[in-house]
This record gives structure tokens, sequence and C-alpha cells, in this order.
């Protein structure tokens, strides 16, 4: 019988995956086989000698002590590509909604009361005043093309966006799932010179921190958006702040609440939605279960 420890938000599918006569799976289990989590932060948790192996339901591992469990033999799993839908999806709706003021536009007419009798006036100048702009022939660069950057790239090619990609590393795999009317840059700064908007799809490193940042968010189009769906301190946040404030930048969407920029009108933030959809959430798990499977019955390592 294989124990597994179950911590936050793991979708049912998933753990179907474990079928009950060789597993035991829940949120407290004694001296577990493996665990499986999405972002719970397991850097200070006790993890037992008998824990073999850790399954990331979702793509970064920050939230795990990678080195120190390797260092122990653990095996550490994650589902690089299953949530790649999900985060593509928000990345397109960020630019369509900062592009169209979308949100400024809907809290204005919201904020309006219908039984004045100045309210269709009001409606009127909201139109004049939230006029927005189109995303065909506007230069997108995208930072990291792993699974989520390659989706990204392609939807917004598809959308009629020109395309820069960016990654030193991308896999043959990856390069091919590239549309062929995308261009690759050398370096960050080239991908973003002469952009209209950024978007980071890489893993928070010491080589990522920071990655956009005042020099090269200098080099963009006036008017450009900046996107984080990533991880929090792949942006500088203090930069941003700045080009929103001095009007170069005309938007921000951050997955994470950034502190002096809430209730900013050209600030987007949202609560870590990235990989939030029903189909991400069982995506990862399925994934996961998978690979947690293969490993504890088979010994077959993927993705550690
Ligand atoms: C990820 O790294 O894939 C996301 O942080 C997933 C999540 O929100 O759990």
């Amino acid at each position: 019988m294989y124990r597994i420890q179950t911590y936050n938000n793991i979708a049912v599918r998933g753990l179907d995956r474990f079928p009950r006569d060789h597993y035991e799976v829940a949120s407290d289990i004694n001296q577990p086989d493996a665990l499986m989590l999405r972002s719970f932060d397991l850097h200070s948790v006790d993890i037992p000698d008998s824990v073999l192996a850790v399954g990331r339901a979702g793509s970064g591992v920050n939230n795990i002590p990678v080195e120190a469990l390797s260092e122990r033999g653990v095996a550490v799993f994650n589902a690089p590509g299953a949530n790649a839908n999900a985060v593509k999806e928000l990345v397109i709706a960020g630019l369509l909604l900062a592009a169209r003021n979308l949100l400024p536009a809907a809290g204005y007419v919201q904020g309006l009361d219908p039984t004045k009798e100045d309210f269709m006036s009001s409606v009127e100048h909201g139109k004049k005043k939230f006029t927005g702009f189109e995303l065909p022939g506007r230069r997108l660069a995208v930072l990291g093309l792993g699974a989520i950057g390659v989706g990204v790239a392609n939807a917004a090619r598809a959308l009629g966006m020109e395309v820069v990609g960016f990654d030193p590393k991308v896999t043959v795999e990856n390069a091919w799932r590239l549309d062929s009317g995308i261009e690759r840059a050398r370096s960050v700064e080239a991908a973003m010179e002469g952009a209209d908007a950024v978007t980071v799809h890489v893993p928070l490193t010491e080589n990522t921190a920071n990655l956009v940042n005042a020099k090269n968010l200098g080099g963009m189009n006036a008017g450009a958006m900046v996107l984080n769906l990533a991880r929090e301190g792949i942006v500088d946040d203090a930069a941003v702040r700045e080009g929103l404030d001095a009007e170069r930048l005309h938007a921000y969407i951050t997955d994470f609440p950034v502190q002096g920029m809430m209730g900013h009108p050209r600030v987007i933030t949202l609560p870590h939605l990235g990989a939030s959809t029903t189909e991400s959430e069982e995506n990862c798990a399925v994934m996961i279960a998978d690979q947690l499977r293969d490993y504890l019955e088979n010994g077959n390592v993927v993705n550690s």
C-alpha cells in the first residue's frame, strides 16, 4: 500500500488515478511515500524520511526545496504544459482588457446612477473617454518559449500581432511548434526593443530576477503593455510603476498583488489565476498523479 499526502486544491480526477486498493490518499497521512501539492509552500515543512517523491501539480517548483530534497534522493516532479492553455488564454484576455480599457470602462458605467437625468450623456462621455486600440500589427515580445510561451506567441500571431520570442534554451520540440511567422531575438533587450507589449514565461531564478527592468522597458514603444503571469520578481515592479506614472507605459497586467499599485487605474491585478481553470487543475493533477504512480510502482522518472 502506497501512501500519498495531498495539500490544497488537488483536482479529484488526479486523485482517481490512485486505485484505493493500492493507495491511501489523504491530507493527513502518517509516514507518506509521496507528497502531491499545488501552490502550498513546502519550504517550512519538516518532510518525513519516508517520502520518496514530491509532485507539483503545476509548472513552477519554487514552493519546493528541490535542491535539499534531491540531496536526500527524493524525486521532484512537475507538470509542464498541463496548464499552458489556461495561462495562454489569460495572457490574451489581459492584452485585450488593457488595450480596450475594459476594466476602468466597466467600473465607470457601474458607478453611474441610471435614475439621474444626465445618465445617457454620462454613458456617451464614457464612450469617448475609454477609446482603446487594436492588436493587429502591434509587436509582442514573448520572453520564454516553453509550452506556455509558445502557446501565447502562436495565439498572439493568430490575432494579427507581430511576435518576437526570446529563449536561449528553447527545446527542438517547442521550436517546431512555433508559428513560422514568429521572429527569434538573440537577447531580452533585442526582443523588447520597439515592442508594444512584453510577456514573461520563465521560472524565477537568479538569472531571471528583474528580467524586465528600467533599461529594457526604456527600449519599448510609447504606450507599451507589460504582463507578468509567471512569477513575482521577474518584472521590476518599481520600474513599471515609474513607466506608468510617466505615461510611457499603458498598462501592467500582473498575477500578483503589488504593494503600492493596488487600485492603480492602469494596473490589472489578479490573484494568481493563470492556471485556475477546471480543465487546467485537472490536467495538472492527472499528469502529476500519473508520474508519481509510475515512479512509485516502476521507478520511472519523467520530468524530475
Ligand atoms: C504554476 O506554476 O504552474 C502555477 O503557479 C500553478 C498554480 O497556480 O498552482
